[in-house]
């Protein structure tokens, strides 16, 4: 996805200038470019490689990725895991679970990545795990839910990533003007700030990435 947050040549040569993606995930891309009406919404090169940074950095053992997609963020996040580590990812939709899947084998972490199938909110129920890193990427309503749910389980340290903070940009739009989802991440982004158990940075690229690390119980 090239950002409307950045200007799109610039885009072009961060990605050039950046570690390529790895091959499997160009195919994961061209697939999901083939049969998504939506294939914006994955994540991508630079994000992608953001993910997997972040994953190397904590070496950890216990990943939540809300909002699968076709695979691409789950592929991403386990590149760093702990030799035991493991990547839960949810997602709603079969077809899309189902292409993750054959990528998940196709990348060599199928056994370290474990895939939900079904409401976020429910299977969350479900999944109580001391969470070292979580990515939420999925119905924006819902972000503030996914944070209150999972919270109460993440380690000290640990991080959460949030993806379409800024929401194109709509974010600004005067609040008549916003829609639900807009709407939903400007009052994710206040509830963020207003919590005093946390530091979090919104990364003005892309479509914003909330960067949130938990400091306090
Ligand atoms: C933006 S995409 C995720 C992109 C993915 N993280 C990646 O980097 O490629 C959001 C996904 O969340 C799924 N989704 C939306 N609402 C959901 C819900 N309530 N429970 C589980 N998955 C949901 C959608 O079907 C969609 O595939």
């Amino acid at each position: 996805m090239t950002s409307i947050l950045f200007d799109a040549a610039l885009n072009d040569y961060a990605a050039k200038l950046s570690t390529p993606q790895l091959p499997i995930l160009n195919e994961l891309e061209r697939e999901t470019y083939r049969k998504e009406m939506q294939p914006v919404m994955l994540s991508g090169h630079l994000q992608g490689n953001i993910l997997q940074l972040i994953s190397h950095l904590l070496r950890p053992r216990k990943v939540l990725d809300i909002g699968t997609f076709t695979g691409y963020s789950a592929i991403c996040l386990a590149q760093g895991l702990d030799e035991n580590g493991v990547v839960h990812t949810i997602e709603l939709e079969e077809e899309r679970s189902e292409i993750a899947q054959k990528y998940f084998e196709a990348s060599g972490f199928s056994h370290k990545i474990i895939a939900h199938y079904g409401y976020a909110s429910e299977i969350l129920n479900t999944l109580k795990e001391p969470w070292d890193l979580v990515f939420i990427d999925a119905d924006k309503p819902n972000y503030a839910a996914y944070y209150d749910a999972i919270f109460d389980y993440l380690k000290i340290g640990a991080i959460i990533i949030a993806d379409n903070v800024l929401f194109e940009g709509r974010v600004l739009l005067p609040i008549e003007e916003q829609g639900k989802n807009e709407k939903a991440m400007n009052l994710f982004n206040e509830k963020i700030k207003n919590d005093k158990r946390v530091e979090v940075t919104i990364l003005p690229i892309r479509d914003g990435i909330s960067i949130i690390r938990k400091i306090a119980l």
